[in-house]
């Protein structure tokens, strides 16, 4: 399998991709995996036009997005992380998910008819830190307010989403815990089950 992981956090030893990296380990070795770190990328905000429907590349000059779009687009498997920055996903992770869009979904050239997702049958995993502690973590306008905007972007392209982790009271933590280790072994092990055996 081709499992892409799409990392958002600036901090390449913070929690976000500490929790990330325990998946990527995880998995077996006969896996193509490809690491991208958001923030070092060069990504023009979506201009809205819509000229990418239903399937078309975008019409901004080549940077980036382009390239990750179709990284998306063929990836067997999908771990996406993201720090909870105002309750939500960081910016150039917004950014880059935006001009996915038809990577995501193809949308029909009126807009009428409803988007077909591309990814259905493919998994995918989630995973934040925070750093208000459990039970304020879970609030919408907190650590899970950054996992649902993953969802839906998770859900437009039809994913099986296999697990989500936060990791909350992150200020306070001196590497990543025992319990989040073994939650992304388990992620680990359903990205790359047979179907049959889930
Ligand atoms: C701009 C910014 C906004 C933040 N907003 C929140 C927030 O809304 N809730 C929260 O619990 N932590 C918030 N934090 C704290 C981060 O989520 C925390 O430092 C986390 O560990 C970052 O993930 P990382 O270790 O992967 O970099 C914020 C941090 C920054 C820099």
């Amino acid at each position: 399998m081709n499992i892409l992981f799409l990392n958002a956090s600036p901090r390449l030893n913070g929690y976000t991709a500490g929790t990330m990296k325990c998946i990527k380990n995880a998995l077996d070795s006969e896996h193509i995996v490809q690491w991208i770190n958001i923030n070092n990328l060069n990504v023009k905000p979506c201009q809205g036009c819509l000229q990418c429907r239903p399937d078309k590349s975008c019409i901004l000059p080549q940077d980036d997005g382009h390239r990750i779009a179709k990284l998306i687009r063929y990836a067997d498997a999908l771990v996406i992380g993201s720090p909870t920055y105002f309750g939500n996903v960081t910016g150039p992770f917004r950014t880059l998910i935006d001009r996915s869009l038809t990577a995501l979904e193809e949308i029909s050239s009126s807009g009428l008819e409803m988007p077909r997702p591309l990814h259905i049958g493919q998994r995918a995993a989630i995973v934040t830190a925070c750093n208000s502690p459990s039970p304020l973590s879970e609030l919408p306008n907190q650590a899970a307010g950054a996992l649902s905007a993953m969802q839906t972007t998770l859900d437009a392209g039809g994913y099986d989403i296999v697990g989500s982790i936060i990791v909350d009271a992150a200020a306070g933590l001196v590497g990543i815990p025992q319990n989040i280790e073994n939650l992304a072994k388990q992620i680990a092990v359903a990205l790359q089950a047979s179907p049959a055996s889930l």
